[in-house]
């Protein structure tokens, strides 16, 4: 997705040669034009997919999954990191490892609020390590739903996430795949909607 590609560019910060900081349009200010394409793209690519429920986790996540939602006309739901006060029986939960933040958090999502019919969509930020995702499947596969695919805002392909989740045979859609970070300098790889 040229866009974003380009607000990668002009505004992404590499702070390493495996971190790439966007605070300004994604992780922490957010550029609700930006979240409308990448929403749009998300949208155009999963419409014959039959698609009833978006599930990502919070909180980046959030804010990409609700404008896919929007335009696919589907409620979104955010797995939690942390136990809500209200949130206590019929829950799934998953563990999942952060290699980047070296902690576990055990996510959850209601019952309410997925459910055996229901065909999900999982949206998320980054694709790293692929632990969140893979803590979603788990929860998605408590549920006995079916997973039309995984989209993924940023990609970092150099990490082992994108093989992790497209060697167990899901769609993956990346809007930019990052291939590397090195020197400072922000290299991308082509788009892929594959396997
Ligand atoms: P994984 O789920 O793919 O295994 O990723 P990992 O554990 O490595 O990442 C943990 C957190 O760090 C996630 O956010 C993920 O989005 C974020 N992250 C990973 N690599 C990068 C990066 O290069 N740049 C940025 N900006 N974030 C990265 P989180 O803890 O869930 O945070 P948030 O959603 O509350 O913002």
């Amino acid at each position: 997705m040229k866009a974003l590609q380009e607000k990668i560019v002009t505004e992404g910060k590499v702070l390493s040669d495996t971190v790439l900081k966007v605070d300004s349009f994604l992780n922490h200010q957010i550029d609700p034009h930006l979240m409308k394409q990448i929403g749009e793209e998300f949208a155009a690519r999963y419409q014959e997919a039959g698609v009833t429920k978006i599930i990502t986790i919070e909180s980046s996540g959030i804010a990409p999954a609700t404008m896919a939602g929007l335009i696919m006309n589907v409620p979104v739901v955010f797995a939690r990191k942390r136990k809500s006060l209200t949130l206590s029986e019929n829950l799934y939960t998953a563990k999942v490892h952060s290699f980047t933040k070296k902690e576990t958090n055990e996510i959850s999502i209601s019952g309410d609020f997925i459910q055996q019919d229901d065909v999900v969509l999982i949206i998320d930020d980054f694709l790293a390590n692929g632990q969140a995702v893979l803590g979603l499947l788990d929860m998605i596969e408590q549920a006995g739903a079916r997973l039309a695919g995984v989209g993924i805002v940023i990609e970092k392909g150099f990490q082992s996430g994108g093989q992790l989740i497209r060697g167990r045979g899901i769609r993956v859609d990346s809007l930019a795949i990052v291939a590397s970070l090195q020197n400072g300098k922000v290299e991308f790889m082509e788009e892929t909607s594959t396997l």
